[in-house]
């Protein structure tokens, strides 16, 4: 089955063609950090806008480097939600009316569901039951994953996202945004034991997170140092990625050793940090657990995991209501 996804949820207008929910043969992104990092963040009406920019360019580019025509696609399979409202809208209205055109099915897809799939994209994807870490920019949780369709929240923040906690530290620190890429590039000049940054645990055996204190620590060691923060910032930047790395790690083995699942995943933009990698494999290979880590491309927001995710659905018969619409938190 050969399916078009399409992802506009936030500020990436992405379109991919798949085959069988499991080999990519196109996958464009069409990235908005340029027009946003100028506001420090996205702002949702000019994403909005310029995903009705991007949306037809984008949607043909995919078709063209996939080296298959509009007519030998099967079905569509497009975001959903959760995300924000607007951009939700473009890529939904495109995708339906595109099924509508050429006759032929379409589904809804759970952007949360499409970043555990990403995992599927890869060789050698994990046998259920596995427990998989979703960290991004806008959500933080840790699923039981038991089949295509069916996974269980296990736990997830209290407040702030492992990727906003990034993103929020990097303009405290005025590097810009995203912040993610960015404190790890510093992180890696600096010294992860010089200023010593809480864990929060919550609950050591729950599986909730909180990082709202780390980011207020942060904000306090700044505020103390005025402008002499400067020089310090690879220290403070990787005392604060080591205390988010310390936290996602624990809790993902943590939840695989209770649901003695011998496979886990980490998905999602976060899982593109090279600290996070590194530190999940090794406490994984010491604990005897697979880990299973998409590539950094794969990590971040792409159509090619919501079309992984839509064949599951769309073997079944997808979602055919025509009356659907969009939603902006998580189901
Ligand atoms: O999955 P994603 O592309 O979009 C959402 O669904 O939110 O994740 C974006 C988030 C941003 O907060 C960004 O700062 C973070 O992922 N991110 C990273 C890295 N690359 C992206 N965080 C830490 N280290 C990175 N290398
Ligand atoms: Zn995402």
């Amino acid at each position: 089955m050969i399916i078009l996804g399409i992802e506009t949820s936030c500020d990436e207008t992405a379109a991919s063609v798949v085959n069988n929910g499991t080999e990519i043969l196109s996958s464009i992104v069409s990235s908005q950090i340029e027009i946003h990092s100028r506001y420090g963040g996205v702002v949702p009406e000019l994403a909005s806008r310029k995903h009705m920019e991007a949306i037809v360019p984008v949607v043909r580019e995919a078709i063209k480097t996939s080296g298959i025509g509009p007519d030998r696609l099967d079905s569509i399979a497009v975001t959903r939600g959760p995300g924000l409202i607007g951009c939700l809208l473009v890529g939904f209205s495109f995708a339906k009316a595109y099924a509508f055109g050429l006759g032929i099915p379409w589904t809804g897809v759970n952007h949360l569901e499409g970043h555990i799939h990403s995992v599927f994209l890869e060789p050698d994807p994990p046998p259920f039951p596995f427990i998989s870490l979703l960290a991004s920019g806008g959500h933080t949780g840790l699923y039981l994953v038991t089949s295509h369709t069916s996974m269980e929240l296990l736990g997830q923040t209290r407040d702030d996202a492992a990727g906003e906690a990034f993103d929020k530290v990097a303009k405290m620190l005025g590097l810009g945004y995203p912040g993610g890429s960015i404190i790890g590039k510093f992180a890696e000049k600096g010294d992860p034991g010089k200023i010593d940054f809480p864990r929060t645990y919550l609950d050591k055996s729950g599986f909730d997170f909180s990082f709202s204190g780390l980011k207020t620590s942060v904000s306090r060691f700044v505020q103390s140092h005025s402008a002499g923060y400067k020089e310090m910032i690879p220290d403070i930047a990787a005392g604060f990625q080591e205390s988010v790395v310390d936290v996602l790690s624990c809790k993902l083995l943590l939840a695989a050793k209770e649901k003695r699942c011998e496979h886990i995943a980490m998905v999602g933009g976060v899982a593109a940090n090279r600290r996070l990698r590194e530190k999940v494999m090794n406490d994984a290979g010491r604990a005897g657990i697979k880990i299973h880590i998409p590539s950094p491309d794969l990590c971040g927001d792409n159509a090619a995991m919501i079309a992984a995710a839509g064949y599951y659905h769309l073997i079944d018969g997808g979602l055919q209501d025509w009356s659907l619409d969009v939603f902006s938190r998580a189901l």
